[in-house]
């Protein structure tokens, strides 16, 4: 692995998995970053790194649906290696206009493949979900063979970038690896998602959207766990196999928005309390009502552990997120603010 092409390395786990790579992994090649810098993508992410690391980061600002663009690389670079982080990601946003979501995570999965196929590579890894799964009852969890049953328009678009892979490997012998991960949270979260929406929210006292009743359940997972297991399993992963990452930490969202609330509160003491400014809204449509992922194989194969637990990593979260209020406010003031006030009324 000399020269990996990493997609979506500016968005939130993509440019923690970067910062990761370079300076704290066995990784010695160089790593060529191609992103679009959608809303959810931002160069800031990666502050530092180009100057840092000159001579083993190139950033290319380009689409993964591009064939121009993505055969260029593979020219220019001699891409040997792909993780392929970029998507579109927000479940909300594939409700409202799921078509960017079927260009990027179906056609543009499948345009990266079809350049994996030409030119070969040693490995192509393809970071997914545990939303591809469907949702689940009150028992079980998610495992490897789990039958897809995706509900949401970007689980599924997920769903048929996994099952390309999939046909990639059986049909052309591709070198690939799939991971499965459940719901990551952590510093460079676009603030759209629960997590850093509720820090957010609760710092400036606005209300703290809680979708239906709250008792929805995911698995969460601090970001830096799931960034050490995708590089476990581009090192020794099974080529053609698929691993599902989970935290083992399963959570109510207004048990996860309380937690969020009770921080808040010891940081900032002497205000009304956060909680007081939970509100419950209309529920998602098709909202999945429990996510639990059995990271087993993971664990068994590949010595994985997750390290962070979810007190510690929430209060880091919370946190940095107090700490970088000028990254905040350029994020918030961009494209996000405009489509939040035009889609709900300005949450
Ligand atoms: P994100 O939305 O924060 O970042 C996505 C990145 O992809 C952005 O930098 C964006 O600019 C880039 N991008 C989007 N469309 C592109 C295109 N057409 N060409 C090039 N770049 C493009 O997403 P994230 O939360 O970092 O998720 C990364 C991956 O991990 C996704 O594939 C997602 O499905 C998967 N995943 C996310 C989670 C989670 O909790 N966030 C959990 C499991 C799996
Ligand atoms: P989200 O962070 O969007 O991740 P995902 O939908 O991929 O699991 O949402 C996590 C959970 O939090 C999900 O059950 C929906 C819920 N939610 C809210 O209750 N309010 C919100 O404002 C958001 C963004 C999510």
């Amino acid at each position: 692995m000399k020269n990996m092409l990493v997609t979506g390395g500016c968005g939130f786990i993509g440019s923690n998995f970067i910062r990761i790579l370079l300076s704290e992994s066995d990784f010695t090649g160089r790593i060529i970053n191609l992103d679009k810098l959608t809303y959810a993508g931002n160069l800031e992410n990666l502050d530092g790194v180009s100057d840092q690391f000159k001579d083993r980061y190139v950033f290319v600002k380009g689409d993964i649906c591009d064939s121009e663009t993505v055969s260029e690389l593979f020219k220019s670079y001699g891409v040997d290696t792909i993780c392929h982080f970029a998507a579109e990601s927000h479940v909300d946003r594939s409700i409202v206009q799921p078509d960017a979501f079927i260009r990027t995570n179906i056609n543009g999965t499948f345009n990266l493949l079809e350049y994996a196929r030409l030119n070969g590579v040693e490995l192509f890894h393809h970071i997914s979900t545990d939303e591809v799964y469907g949702s689940l009852g009150e028992t079980g969890l998610f495992t490897e063979t789990t039958p897809y049953s995706p509900n949401s328009p970007y689980s599924a678009s997920k769903a048929a970038s996994d099952l390309l892979v999939r046909a990639y490997f059986k049909t052309y012998g591709i070198p690939v690896t799939i991971s499965n991960c459940s719901n990551n949270y952590g510093p460079y979260q676009f603030p759209e998602k629960l997590i850093p929406l509720m820090i957010l929210n609760g710092f400036e006292r606005k209300a703290l959207p809680v979708y239906g009743r709250g008792v929805n359940i995911r698995d969460w997972l601090y970001v830096r766990d799931h960034c050490i297991a995708i590089w476990k399993i581009m090192k020794h992963g099974k080529r053609g196999e698929t691993y599902n990452i989970g935290g083992d930490c399963e959570i109510r969202n207004i048990d996860v928005v309380e937690m969020i609330c009770n921080l808040l509160d010891e940081i900032c003491p002497g205000k009304t309390p956060a909680r007081e400014l939970i509100t419950f809204v209309k529920d998602r449509p098709g909202h999945d009502m429990r996510y639990a992922v059995d990271s087993q194989k993971l664990q068994r194969e590949l010595k994985w552990r997750p390290e962070e637990t979810f007190e510690s990593g929430l209060a880091k979260t919370v946190q940095w997120y107090l700490d970088h209020t000028e990254w905040v406010n350029r994020i918030k003031s961009g494209a996000y603010t405009q489509w939040i006030s035009d889609h709900y009324g300005g949450i």
